[in-house]
């Protein structure tokens, strides 16, 4: 392509972002970027490994490991944000050794943060903020035509982000999203934070895993799930433990794309949700808002299916109504009750409120026959609590005790407290202190020997 029209398909292409988004709806506090990414959630600059002064006390010589989080830190603010994860990831460690720590942050070397860097403009919107009507879609097509046309976008490379979680499986570290394959990370030995790559365990048009995969750790085996613009929406993938695929199950009887972020195994089984939140591009289109849509006649239902089925046949489905959740905290086998499954989850209230600040997450127990079909369900703790982790030791098995963040302003966490899942008793709580929240964390003791920092 001569020089000059690939700089008119370039000024193309920047149009959407120098343009006013004058037809778009008003920003509310909740998806206002300036209020979202505020505070100690504001985006920061990368910095390279840099030695900590020690302000009280010293550190062992034999304490050694890294602490490691990611965070949405996008390259460019967006002109609205639903959800914080609406950011290109920026990955942190400190890494703790010979009696010092070194502390660095590099952003997340996707191909979409590649490709936006080097035009120096943003392209590629969120999934679920950066459609909010028709002229979003336009504005899409605009921006990413003109790249397309050139050779500079390759639709095969992926085009999402890896801001969402962080998981270590088949012996490799990765910082993932739901909208994309999973990013690999090292952090090295002098601290640093190289992106390895695409984890491209398959190359097809928008490849994706779920930002929360399952580690069997009786198998060592990880269990995601994937999703599809085309029927069926909704599968599930399972790698031995060198991360080789060895299964995909497609979820024939789900007829509708549906917003699944979580999911749970147990020692013999998947479990997924159907929620009442469908992804619908006609709501969009329609100017009524984004693309995740609330159907209220819809009955949500959790689908237990063998671990190594072959095909979606062996799958059953037990209604649920109004049990609607973003996160699992787990599921496990009853140890008293042949054939029960217990469940527990934070039940999101109202869910056609999930993307501003006023969500409440209770926390449920839902116990299901799966020879009989009886559910029933319990609330553990009314008290507005999400981003639930466990000891991953037990992921699967009967589990006492559960560590939430407290929501404080969706989806800002004023503290993380310690649960009792049998009692729904507070056994611990941490507050970050005035203007400082948390989001989702894990819990960690130590990665073993497999870890390679
Ligand atoms: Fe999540």
């Amino acid at each position: 392509m001569s020089p000059p029209l690939s700089a008119f398909f370039s000024t193309l292409a920047s149009l959407p972002h120098l343009l006013p988004n004058i037809l778009d709806p008003p920003l509310h506090p909740w998806d206002d970027p300036t209020h979202v990414y505020a505070g100690n959630m504001a985006p920061v600059d990368e910095m390279e490994p840099t030695d900590c002064p020690i302000i009280r006390g010293k550190l062992l010589v034999s304490l050694k490991g890294v602490y490691i989080r990611n965070g949405p830190n996008p390259q460019f603010l967006p002109p609205r944000a639903l959800i914080i994860h609406d950011g290109d990831g920026m990955f942190h460690s400190l890494r703790i050794s010979d009696g010092k720590a070194t502390y660095c942050s590099r952003y997340v070397k996707t191909y979409k943060y590649l490709l936006e860097k080097e035009a120096g403009f943003p392209i590629i919107p969120n999934i679920v903020s950066g459609f909010f009507s028709s002229g979003d879609i336009v504005r899409f097509v605009i921006a990413t035509a003109p790249k397309i046309l050139t050779g500079h976008f390759n639709l095969m490379n992926g085009f999402g982000v890896a801001n969402t979680s962080i998981a270590f499986f088949a012996n490799k570290l990765f910082t993932l999203c739901d909208s994309d394959l999973p990013y690999e990370i090292n952090v090295t030995k002098e601290g640093d934070i190289d992106t390895l790559g695409h984890w491209e365990f398959e190359r097809k048009f928008m490849s994706n895993m779920n930002a929360h995969p399952k580690v069997d750790l009786d198998r060592k085996e990880t269990f995601a799930l994937t999703w599809s613009l085309t029927f069926p929406h909704h599968s599930f993938l399972r790698f031995d433990e060198n991360g080789v695929k060895q299964n995909e199950v497609h979820i024939s009887s789900m007829n509708q794309l549906s917003s699944i972020h979580d999911f749970a195994i147990t020692k013999r089984f998947i479990l997924f949700h159907e929620t009442q939140m469908v992804y619908s591009l006609g709501k969009v289109m329609t100017g009524r808002g984004n693309l995740i849509e609330y159907q209220p006649n819809k009955i949500s239902r959790i689908g237990i299916i063998p671990k190594y089925a072959t095909n979606d046949s062996e799958m059953k489905w037990f209604a649920v109504p109004e049990f609607n959740t973003i996160h699992f905290i787990n599921a496990w086998e009853s140890e008293e009750e042949d054939d029960e499954i217990v469940l527990v989850a934070p039940n999101v209230l109202p869910v056609d409120n999930i993307f501003n600040l006023k969500i409440y997450a209770s926390l449920e127990k839902v116990k299901i026959n799966i020879k009989i079909g009886d559910v029933s369900r319990e609330i553990i703790s009314p008290r507005n609590l999400e981003f639930g982790t466990i000891n991953p030791g037990y992921v699967g098995r009967r589990t006492r005790y559960a560590y939430l963040g407290l929501l404080e302003e969706s989806p800002k966490m004023s503290a993380v407290v310690k649960i009792d899942l049998e009692t729904g008793q507070e056994v611990a709580r941490r507050f970050y202190g005035p203007n400082c929240y948390g989001g989702a964390f894990i819990r960690e003791k130590r990665w073993g020997k497999q870890q390679k920092l």
